[in-house]
């Protein structure tokens, strides 16, 4: 029974920071990771070797190889069928490809028991858009972070460029306005705070004044805790 196994869930939209502040957040706490948008685009880019379509049209046969993605995690590398995908599913196609199969009810319906089986002791950090409201609804702690477009864009820009990858903010910008868009209004878990959800806006602040915030609050909720 995992029910006792703490979770942090760190909800947002695109590119607002949450895999940083969560990753650093499980760092800091020695808690395990799960980066669920790393599921929903390692069966994005299954899917479209395999041949299929990213709509309901393959909706079956996606969420039955969702259901058994061969999947690792390995020292920061991710491990699909034992190859390193890290980068091919870190660029911006691959997050639109994801966020295209995350519509569908099925494949969301596949990936539960995986995102599940992260909770072990002696806890959780979870990022994504529906972890505090779907996946893992009686999380202690749930945290929504948020950030302005124009800040978004540009970040996302300058992690860009600084990788040698042209492109414009302008461009950045429309794509996370239009992949928010669709991840907010589809009718299966949107994206949206969970109604008990600490709210954060890291527009102004740095990774390090968010990371002490999230973990400044968790400190609060834990009385016992030692110092
Ligand atoms: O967090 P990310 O950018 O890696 O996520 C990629 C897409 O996957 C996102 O646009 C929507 C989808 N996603 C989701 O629907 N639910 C999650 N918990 C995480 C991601």
């Amino acid at each position: 029974d995992t029910a006792q196994v703490p979770v942090v869930c760190v909800d947002g939209p695109t590119a607002s920071g949450k895999g940083t502040l969560a990753a650093e957040t499980a760092r800091r706490l020695g808690f395990h990771y799960l980066d669920s948008g790393a599921l929903y685009r390692l069966t994005a880019l299954a899917a479209l070797r395999q041949g299929f379509a990213l709509d309901l049209a393959h909706e079956q046969q996606i969420a039955a190889m969702a259901r058994v993605l061969p999947v690792r995690f390995e020292g920061g590398h991710v491990l699909l069928s034992g190859e390193d995908v890290s980068d091919a599913i870190r660029t911006e196609e691959a997050g639109m490809n994801a966020s295209r199969v995350s519509v569908l009810p099925a494949v969301r319906t596949a990936l539960v028991a995986l995102q599940h089986s992260f909770r072990r002791l002696p806890g959780l950090v979870a990022d994504g858009r529906d972890m505090g409201t779907v996946i893992f609804p009686g999380a202690p702690m749930k945290v929504f972070l948020t950030a302005s477009a124009a800040k978004r864009a540009e970040r996302r820009h300058k992690q860009l460029i600084s990788k040698g990858i042209p492109t414009t903010i302008d461009v950045l910008r429309a794509d996370l306005e239009a992949r928010d868009a669709r991840d907010s209004q589809r009718a299966v878990a949107p994206l949206k705070p969970a109604q008990d959800a600490l709210l954060l806006d890291n527009s102004e602040q740095s990774v390090e004044d968010s990371v002490a915030q999230v973990l400044g609050w968790w400190e609060a909720r834990q009385p016992f805790a030692a110092a």
